[in-house]
């Protein structure tokens, strides 16, 4: 049972029989900050009061008077100005547990209503070496879809895949002009993701050379506004216009500083190039690779038949090393339908956007105008060629189509949120014309789907700015992965080498806890930072034994097994006997408590899309209460067998929401490390 949401039905009830059933009353309903004030607190009748025009405390008799709640709570108690406190029933706590004892879902309700959910995750450009951003949304990702499907819910992952965009020219042109033709057969996926990195380059290298006139003059006129500004200054007298002058003048000069760096940037990077003979040279017999890098795409899009051959080539090669990486992380998708799958249908696109209404041509290009936004969102180039936002429309209208889905969520890093918002109120504008002649229309249903960008920060490194993986290495993630499980095989190791009964575990073990832990430990540090924020990649912290990290939640899962394993303990005899629950220390009560209201933490997941309300509720309430509670009462040396049973009963519950929380996270959980 999910406790909170079972008050809030309750509160739900008494609020109709007062005449108000506005939903965000019940939002009032919350887990109380202080046990010593209960379990639960309701908080909505002072600003019911304040609607009402009556006193808060008398609205908050009269919700009591209403409210039924005499098989969980006793007494509901009014406290200062309105404050509704709840605590439960001893006996109903106890009954909650026992059946858990033998429940797989440990109390988590399956969802009334399921949605059916497309959720648009992973999704990376292939044959550009994956990199430590995917991560998130890998693994957020992943996150929201074992907590979809737990819950109840359809939900069909998708990894929309950027299997056609303009890196795909970059390597065909490299493979036309540089390939190394043995190290492609040994390593095609290598071979390719050095060739994107050198056409790449040499692109830059061009585009920087143009740019870098155009920065000059900026520059330049950028100076002599502030000179022009500075004497202007000086001459006013007036000290308020002077104020305002110095204010417009710290801006110049702010600008004008950044247009340096940017200038020096720039410099540097060519410099670079033109410090490497071999890159120097390629650079210079290459003088327009930008231009043909462009034709290249163009021409794998309109069908050229070699550009299509070497497409179909490359791309078995190039899944192949994603879905390795998949494996590892143990992350699955129900379809992976790619860029590439929705070419035919960005041209009939265009042309009912534009037929519609909802598009304009404009300079050449097509483009919608949307009233919230400065930027149009550009549909058709002057060339022709499609964008990433066409293809982005053509997927919505075929979810639509195939799933007619409730929601359709995309885990996207923050810098696409303009993106999303464009696609967004196109998408609805869109869905609007078209309902409009053809009420029937499967795109239609979009008017009422939830349309949601889950945003992220950016993995940062210890010099706070974007984390990159050493130079040199070819493939970012993997080798990211090979170096977590490394750490973590010495920390798995010391940590064995340091019992006291001596080592426990053969090589092969410490391996395979080690791939646990490595991996698990760069999953829980990012699934428990707020997924909006940045946060600091290091080893040494997510895997540290002491903090919020899946090191730490894996080791105390760990720890109750060999708890169980020690007293000798029968656990399928355990979780079916009916053996009465103890609860009699405050800690024992606490703990109780923490493990039936896992459902909240898992249904709070889905509520804004934040799994780190799971993590804290495993880190902060599940493993400190247990630690308290392990701390003052002694399980297998407990004074009577009863309650040692009891004890164990608490401790085998325990691990059993360890080991779900974390399999929701992605997780897995060793019994011996
Ligand atoms: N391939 C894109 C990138 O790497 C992300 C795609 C996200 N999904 C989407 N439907 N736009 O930036």
């Amino acid at each position: 049972m999910n406790l909170l949401e079972e008050l809030r039905g309750r509160f739900a009830a008494a609020l109709r029989a007062l005449g108000e059933d506005d939903a965000r009353w019940l939002e009032q309903v919350v887990p109380a900050k202080d046990p010593r004030f209960g379990h639960y607190q309701a908080n909505m009748a002072m600003p019911l009061a304040g609607k009402l025009g009556r006193p808060p405390r008398e609205v908050a008799q009269q919700i009591v008077h209403h409210l039924q709640v005499d098989d969980l709570c006793q007494e509901p108690e009014v406290a200062g100005p309105g404050f509704i406190n709840l605590r439960l029933r001893p006996e109903f706590v106890v009954a909650q547990l026992q059946r858990l004892k033998t429940d797989p879902r440990l109390g988590v309700p399956r969802v009334s209503k399921p949605r059916t959910v497309v959720l648009d995750y992973s999704s990376p450009n292939v044959a550009k070496p994956m990199h430590v951003g995917h991560i998130r949304s890998t693994v957020i990702g992943d996150c929201l879809y074992r907590v979809h499907k737990f819950l109840g819910h359809h939900v069909i992952g998708d990894n929309h895949i950027g299997d056609w965009g303009t890196q795909f020219g970059m390597i065909l042109y490299g493979y036309k002009h540089f390939l190394d033709a043995d190290h492609y057969r040994q390593n095609p996926v290598e071979e390719l993701a050095r060739l994107y990195r050198l056409v790449n380059r040499l692109v830059s290298y061009r585009q920087q050379q143009e740019e870098l006139p155009r920065l000059r003059q900026q520059q330049g006129e950028l100076r002599g506004r502030l000179a022009q500004l500075e004497s202007q200054t000086e001459a006013t007298e007036d000290p308020k216009q002077r104020k305002k002058l110095r204010r417009q003048l710290q801006r110049l000069q702010a600008q004008l500083q950044e247009l340096h760096q940017q200038i020096a940037d720039t410099e540097a990077a060519i410099a670079q190039v033109e410090a490497d003979p071999q890159l120097a040279e390629l650079a210079r017999q290459h003088p327009d690779i930008a231009q043909r890098v462009l034709e290249e795409t163009a021409k794998l899009h309109a069908g050229d038949e070699e550009n299509r051959r070497l497409w179909r080539e490359f791309m078995p090669a190039c899944l192949e090393a994603l879905e390795r990486i998949y494996r590892r992380l143990g992350v699955q998708f129900d379809v992976t339908l790619g860029e590439s799958f929705y070419q035919d249908r960005l041209a009939p696109v265009v042309e009912q956007l534009l037929e519609l209404g909802v598009a304009q041509e404009s300079e050449g290009a097509v483009c919608v105008f949307l009233p919230e936004e400065s930027a149009p969102l550009i549909v058709r180039k002057k060339d022709g060629a499609f964008l990433y936002a066409t293809t982005d429309l053509a997927t919505l209208q075929y979810r639509m189509e195939r799933w007619a889905p409730d929601a359709v969520l995309y885990v996207v890093d923050h810098r696409q949120s303009l993106h999303f918002r464009q696609l967004f109120a196109t998408a609805r504008l869109w869905a609007k014309r078209v309902q409009e002649r053809d009420p029937e229309n499967p795109l239609t249903k979009l008017l009422d789907c939830e349309l949601t960008h889950v945003s992220f920060g950016t993995i940062l490194g210890s010099d706070g700015k974007p984390f990159r993986t050493r130079a040199g290495d070819t493939v970012g993630l993997e080798s990211l992965l090979d170096e977590a499980v490394e750490h973590a095989l010495r920390i798995v190791s010391r940590n064995d080498d340091a019992k006291p009964t001596g080592p426990e575990l053969s090589p092969e073990q410490r391996r395979r806890v080690a791939e646990a832990v490595g991996i698990g430990a760069i999953k829980y540090a990012d699934l428990s930072h707020h997924r909006t924020s940045d946060y600091v990649f290091s080893f040494e912290k997510m895997m540290s034994t002491t903090g919020n990290t899946a090191t730490y939640m894996q080791y105390a899962y760990a720890r109750i097994r060999s708890i169980l394993r020690r007293g000798g303990v029968d656990v399928e005899a355990l979780r079916s006997s009916e053996d009465p629950l103890l609860l009699e220390s405050e800690q024992e009560h606490r703990l109780a408590l923490a493990l039936l209201r896992f459902p909240e933490a898992v249904a709070e997941v889905l509520v804004d899309y934040r799994p780190n309300l799971l993590t804290n509720y495993l880190f902060e309430e599940l493993a400190t209460h247990f630690t308290a509670f392990y701390e003052q009462c002694p399980v297998l040396k407990a004074p009577s067998d009863p309650l040692r049973r009891s004890r164990l009963v608490l401790c085998d519950l325990t691990a059993r929401v360890i080991q779900k929380g974390l399999e929701l996270l992605g997780i897995q959980t060793v019994e011996q490390m």
